[in-house]
């Protein structure tokens, strides 16, 4: 594909590059939903991870590659041999798959971080492009850092690269430094002097540390002429996060009078995809978050402008319902039955092993429904991930609690849960029911870990709707997010606490390609 295509690629890079925020990480099977989400969207290009970092991310791309058909599915690899050959191991069983291999070229990058001389890089540069062929033809090469690399030097990477076979270049800004003009300029500048620019597709990947990643990535395509954005739900990465996925494809679309480019994507899945990774990263969407945000379409929160009633155009440039926002369908109530439950799942495209698993969701969601009259899909969501949480084998499950707080007491709260599979009853004080519950559960599981964000969310509209908690844990240089719902926020505190405790316990180690 060349300039002139107008097709743009939408590579999602949200369960690798969106995965290294902190307390981001997810669980194979998260991800394979995820991943299952994306497909659906119709994503071209799906980074399921970087194979090298732990046992875990090796198995999430391999578990991916074997399930998602329609999507290529791409593993980071650092330039040398052990984490290509890894890489591609992971992809085997993949239909359509990618090695997207990367190397610094920034002189701050190669002579701090990598104690490598230009030359040095060049060749290491060009012996991991050769070594990734033989694996696929499909080789995409990072000069990381590029937005700070010096304009000679990247020509004589790049045309190296593409000379050994890479048919991917991606332009990173990888700290986010790069404004909109001069960012599109580089990447014009390049491709007109690298001779052999027009054998490879350009592609864009930028950080929104000043708040201009979809700006910067959409100049690389005006200006520069870049056919791949790379990008995550909800703008999720590391710091200020990436090119939000969702921002990039409305653009396109809507204003295509002036980019005159098609993207594949399927907009109606982006709210849906919104709200998976956000529940299962525990990363909340701001609500005047474009797009995706409760706020972003003034009738999803129910502000009527007389102007919107006479012509919605007037102050809308987007319809909500074609990206996926539902206004709350009321989907299931307390009469509803297995059959009417599990098509529904279908329909959300929420997968579960086996008949067992969904009757255990079944009596999950009876149980809800006993509770709270109306239940929405966010429900269904939550209540489904809750229930794979309860199925692993997890070292803390939640029980029961009882909690008593009162104008001028101390709330107290009593807990129950299970610590590998042994009950325990604890009770705790503290200035808030929250505080009593989390010194509570504390009292017995002396994680020494320290409480570095807490956050309550409602899942939907009303005061009958679940919140959900997020947690963040953080002990000895790990970060972890734990993510709880219920119709009773200090459960969903009580959980989401257990759940980032268990993240811990599982003491998943992984490497950050980029440290
Ligand atoms: O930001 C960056 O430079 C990256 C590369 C690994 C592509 O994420
Ligand atoms: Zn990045």
């Amino acid at each position: 594909m060349s300039r002139q295509s107008n097709k743009l690629i939408i590579f999602d890079t949200t369960l690798r590059d969106g995965e290294q925020s902190p307390g981001a990480s997810m669980s194979k099977d998260e991800k394979i939903s995820i991943a299952k989400q994306l497909e659906r969207m119709r994503v071209d290009v799906i980074e399921a991870g970087f194979a090298a970092a732990s046992p875990g991310d090796f198995e999430a791309i391999r578990a991916i590659s074997g399930i998602v058909k329609d999507s290529t599915i791409c593993s980071l690899a650092r330039a040398n041999e052990r984490d290509i050959a890894r890489a591609a191991e992971a992809l085997e069983s993949a239909a359509r798959k990618r090695i997207h291999t990367f190397l610094a070229t920034s002189p701050l990058h190669m002579e701090m971080k990598l104690r490598m001389t230009p030359e040095n890089v060049l060749e290491h540069a060009k012996c991991a492009v050769r070594f990734a062929r033989q694996f696929t033809d499909d080789i995409e090469f990072s000069a990381e850092d590029a937005s700070r690399s010096e304009v000679d030097f990247l020509c004589r990477v790049i045309e190296a690269v593409i000379e050994e076979g890479a048919t991917t270049i991606n332009f990173p800004d990888t700290v986010g430094y790069a404004v909109p003009e001069l960012y599109g300029n580089m990447i014009k500048t390049l491709r007109e002097r690298i001779p052999n620019s027009d054998k490879a597709i350009w592609s864009v990947h930028c950080h929104n540390d000043l708040g201009m990643a979809v700006a910067n990535s959409l100049a690389g395509v005006m200006i520069g002429g870049a056919r791949q954005v790379e990008c995550t739900i909800n703008g999720l990465g590391e710091r200020a996060g990436n090119t939000a996925l969702e921002e990039i494809v409305m653009a396109i679309k809507t204003r295509k009078d002036y980019f005159k480019l098609d993207v594949s994507i399927d907009t109606m899945q982006i709210v849906p995809a919104s709200k998976l990774v956000s529940h299962i990263t525990g990363f909340p969407v701001q609500p005047n978050k474009a797009i995706v945000g409760a706020n972003a379409f003034a009738h999803a929160s129910g502000i009527h402008q007389d102007g919107i009633l006479k012509a919605r155009e007037t102050y809308e440039i987007m319809r909500a319902e074609d990206v996926g926002w539902t206004a709350n369908k009321i989907v299931l109530g307390k009469l509803s039955g297995r059959n009417a439950f599990k098509q529904r799942l279908q329909e959300l495209g929420i997968t579960l092993e086996n008949e067992s698993d969904i009757n255990a969701a079944f009596v999950r969601f009876k149980e809800l429904a006993d509770r709270k009259a109306e239940i929405f899909d966010e429900d269904i969501v939550a209540l489904v991930s809750d229930e794979k949480q309860s199925q692993a084998n997890e070292q803390y499950r939640f029980i029961s609690l009882s909690q008593h707080s009162e104008t001028g007491s101390k709330p107290v709260s009593n807990v129950v849960f299970s610590i590998a599979g042994t009950e325990v009853n604890c009770q705790g004080e503290g200035n808030g029911p929250v505080d009593a519950t989390v010194n509570a559960i504390e009292s017995k599981a002396q994680s020494g870990a320290e409480l570095v964000l807490f956050s309550v969310n409602a899942i939907t509209t009303g005061t009958q709707s679940q919140g959900e908690v997020t947690m963040r844990l953080s002990k000895a240089g790990r970060v972890v997010n734990g993510v709880g719902a219920d119709p009773d926020i200090v459960v969903a505190a009580a959980k989401a606490y257990l759940s980032a405790l268990n993240k811990l316990h599982s003491g998943v180690e992984k490497l950050n390609p980029q440290l």
